[in-house]
């Protein structure tokens, strides 16, 4: 890599979209680039390495790269050595790889979700070649041990478990991430250990499904025993994870919620709709009256706990009924907060060839009834926590205010004035007011 070891360092600039996968990803790639000496930059155009890490889930987003990607075309023509490429979940789809080939020729290199690690050979042939595509359909193997340059220095993304079985109709995840493997919990393990001598306070574990974890190594593990190793490893103060199933929940996990101190009160439990019809039509094997009764079984084990949950209106076939149902559901759990989302067809799965596909008028008025429910049930759960003290994770230090910034267990955020010295620090905060997205404390 000779080349790349020029005078003027070279620069990369790296835009991210889509879930804590491709966030977590991206430090990796960060890693990567920052090892063969790249710098990063905020500006596009400083840039030597334009990347866009990218997502699938729906269609609008996907829409906005072919548009970003496509504007590049310019800063190409002021700087011929430009390298523009895409990854992350788009190319990992045939339609969409053949697309972005196609109708982007100034994209010099494509590579998908299984082969991030080969990106140091890919970008050394980027230079010559005149484009260089490498998409891997899956991978059976996980390549351990690569750098990473993680966005924060407390709370840190860990993998334990890559793709999806479950195939919920809607969706293009089991396809772009290809079948579940499961990380041994000897490397997880070794990696927050790691974490915690750097410093880090807090790990989120991460899966597409996290509570199968363990089922396909060939020395079983659950996810329960795999909290429960973590919680023993000191420096490490507070475990998340996401995402849950509601349909792969077992007792243990709930058990391991309620008693194992590091392990903080949150679970992130999508629905999806509230009509058990829908529900057996996006393959989701649960009923609402199951997953009601979870609800209550989680809140009897863990009283505080708060709950989140992923919605999505519109689904083909989807009536007015249906759609009351999932309102009836959102007012009976009460999430303290809910991702909302219009149903987006995604070309080669079952849902997007389903008859009855609703118009965009009637999704956005659904969408837009939905949103003003969740925000008040969100807006009165925010309000509860005034006059109360929270334990805070001192992670941040607001851009806009210069106000430190942090989280409750229950994972909702707290602004409040202090010394920068307190960062990474666990303290008391008590919270004098709430508003809609966050909550305004001053120390304790
Ligand atoms: N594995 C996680 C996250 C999947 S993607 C899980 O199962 O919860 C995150 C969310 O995007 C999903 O929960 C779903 O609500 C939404 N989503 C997925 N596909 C979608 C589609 N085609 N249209 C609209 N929303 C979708
Ligand atoms: Fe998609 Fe369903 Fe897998 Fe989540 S569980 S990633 S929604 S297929
Ligand atoms: Fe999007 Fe891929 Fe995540 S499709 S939601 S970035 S797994």
């Amino acid at each position: 890599m000779s080349n790349l070891n020029t005078d003027q360092q070279r620069k990369f600039y790296l835009k991210t979209l889509g879930c804590q996968m491709n966030e977590h990803d991206s430090e990796v790639i960060v890693g990567i680039l920052t090892g063969l000496g790249y710098q990063q930059t905020e500006n596009c155009e400083h840039a030597d390495l334009i990347l866009y890490n990218t997502c699938s889930v729906r269609e609008n987003p996907e829409r906005k790269v072919y548009g970003q990607i496509g504007s590049f075309k310019m800063l190409k023509q002021q700087n011929p050595d430009l390298l523009i490429g895409i990854c992350g979940c788009m190319p990992q789809q045939k339609e969409e790889l053949d697309q972005i080939l196609t109708t982007l020729p100034h994209v010099d290199l494509v590579f998908g979700t299984h082969n991030i690690h080969r990106l140091p050979e890919l970008l050394e042939r980027a230079q010559t070649e005149e484009r260089v595509v490498e998409v891997w359909d899956d991978s059976k193997g996980i390549v351990e041990d690569l750098p990473i340059i993680r966005a924060n220095k407390f709370k840190a993304f860990v993998n334990v478990i890559y793709g999806c079985n479950n195939f919920c109709s809607y969706c293009v995840v089991p396809y772009t991430r290809g079948r579940e493997r499961s990380r041994l919990p000897k490397d997880i393990v070794a990696e927050i250990r790691q974490l915690a001598d750097e410093g880090y306070k807090e790990v989120t574990l991460l899966g597409q499904n996290v509570n199968t974890y363990g089922a396909d190594l060939d020395q079983k593990a659950t996810f329960a025993e795999l909290l429960t190793m973590i919680n023993d490893l000191s420096g490490i103060e507070r475990i998340r994870f996401t995402t849950s199933h509601p349909k792969d929940i077992q007792d243990d996990l709930i058990e391991a919620i309620a008693t194992l101190p590091k392990v903080c009160e949150h679970l992130h439990l999508p629905v999806q709709t509230g009509s058990d019809r829908i529900l057996k039509q996006m393959n989701r094997h649960y009923t609402s009256a199951y997953y009601l009764d979870l609800v209550a079984k989680i809140r009897e084990a863990v009283p505080d706990i708060s709950l989140t949950t992923d919605l999505i209106v519109g689904f083909p076939g989807e009536t007015e009924t249906d759609f009351q149902e999932t309102l009836n559901l959102v007012e009976k759990v009460k999430f303290s907060s809910a991702f909302t989302f219009i149903y987006s067809p995604r070309p080669g799965t079952p849902a997007a060839k389903m008859p009855d596909q609703i118009p965009e008028v009637v999704k956005k008025e659904r969408i837009y009834r939905l949103i003003e429910l969740q925000n008040q049930i969100s807006h009165e759960y925010m309000q509860a926590h005034v006059g109360k003290t929270e334990e805070i994770l001192v992670e941040e230090i607001t851009t806009k205010t210069c106000e430190l910034s942090g989280r409750t267990r229950t994972n909702k955020q707290v602004l409040f004035s202090g010394s920068p010295d307190l960062m990474g620090q666990l303290l008391h905060v008590k919270i004098i007011e709430a508003k809609t997205w966050s909550l305004k404390g001053v120390l304790a």
